[in-house]
């Protein structure tokens, strides 16, 4: 296997290769919303989906977009292979690449995602670990293209926790040159590593801040996402107290300025990270990231299966 073929993290390829998925994005989002179905790249292709997580776009978006360029996906949820419960992940991904052509997988720890890649002989897709979510950020780059028509040189501002999400942002910014902005409560800062890693690619400007009015101000994005993530829920109360001054609010996009979108990956808690207000108003984009999933990652798809 080619090491390269998985997509377990944007900085595992270059710039160009990034760019390169994003434009054909665009291409293959073009034949698909003109109706044209001749496009069947993966015929005869199948692909096993494993989610130890609940999930609406990511399986969405993908069983759909394989089925569209003709293959077919199999959704197996958290209770159907109960990966390292019933079975060690190493043998799951020896006997599961046996069937499939492709393995995409949402898992809590992110040792899970690189077991998977290492026995399977066929391309893994990381669907969200407990540290990054790479499909997420290409179907958000992709948005700020057909928004802001490019990503360089954009100014990205994080609000909230120092999540999955923030380390995705940081791989990019460690490849495309672009000013990203963290701001997070103290404490619940991304991952020191991570910031030092892509600090010292010396492509873009990084700043983490526990000032989110200061950091709003000239930004393209306001990002928000929610403060407890998928396997903190039980923290939920505890940092909702936290996190207080950290909720993007109207009088926040109004100190970003007239420019700046407001992006979220999806689920959003209204009223607690975002206010109704924000995500319904005009310069809300949210939809159209979410829609920008089945197109980044069909994509990402050709990309590693090579078509
Ligand atoms: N944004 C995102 O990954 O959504 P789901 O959890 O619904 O897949
Ligand atoms: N940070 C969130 C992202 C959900 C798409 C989580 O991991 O639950």
């Amino acid at each position: 296997k080619i090491e390269l073929k998985d997509f377990l993290h944007i900085n595992d390829f270059d710039k160009d290769t990034i760019l390169r998925i994003l434009d054909r994005a665009i291409d293959v989002k073009a034949l698909i919303k003109s109706g044209d179905r001749s496009f069947q790249p993966f015929k005869g292709k199948t692909m096993a989906m494993i989610f130890a997580k609940p999930s609406m776009r990511t399986r969405v978006s993908f069983e759909t977009g394989f089925t569209l360029l003709g293959g077919h996906a199999i959704y197996l949820g958290p209770d159907d292979i109960q990966m390292g419960k019933r079975e060690e992940t190493r043998d799951v991904a020896r006997v599961l690449c046996r069937y499939n052509d492709l393995l995409m997988a949402r898992v809590f720890a992110h040792q899970d995602i690189l077991d998977l890649a290492k026995y399977a002989t066929v391309p893994v897709i990381n669907g969200l670990t407990d540290y990054n979510h790479p499909c997420q950020i290409m179907a958000d780059a992709l948005t700020m293209i057909e928004h802001i028509g490019q990503l360089e040189g954009t100014k990205v501002v994080y609000v909230g926790d120092g999540n999955n999400i923030v380390h995705s942002w940081l791989l990019l910014a460690s490849i495309v040159p672009f000013h990203f902005v963290c701001a997070c409560p103290k404490g619940f800062e991304p991952d020191e590593k991570t910031v030092e890693k892509a600090r010292q690619a010396g492509i873009s400007k990084i700043e983490i801040t526990n000032d989110p009015k200061e950091a709003v101000r000239g930004a393209d994005v306001v990002y928000s996402d929610v403060w407890a993530s998928m396997g903190q829920k039980e923290e939920a109360a505890y940092r909702r107290q936290v996190f207080k001054g950290f909720q993007v609010d109207k009088s926040l996009m109004d100190i970003a300025g007239s420019k700046a979108f407001f992006m979220h990956c999806l689920p959003a808690e209204r009223g607690v990270e975002v206010t109704d207000e924000v995500i319904e108003a005009p310069n809300s984009i949210v939809f159209q990231q979410a829609e920008n999933r089945l197109h980044a990652q069909n994509a990402i798809m050709l990309h590693v299966l090579g078509k």
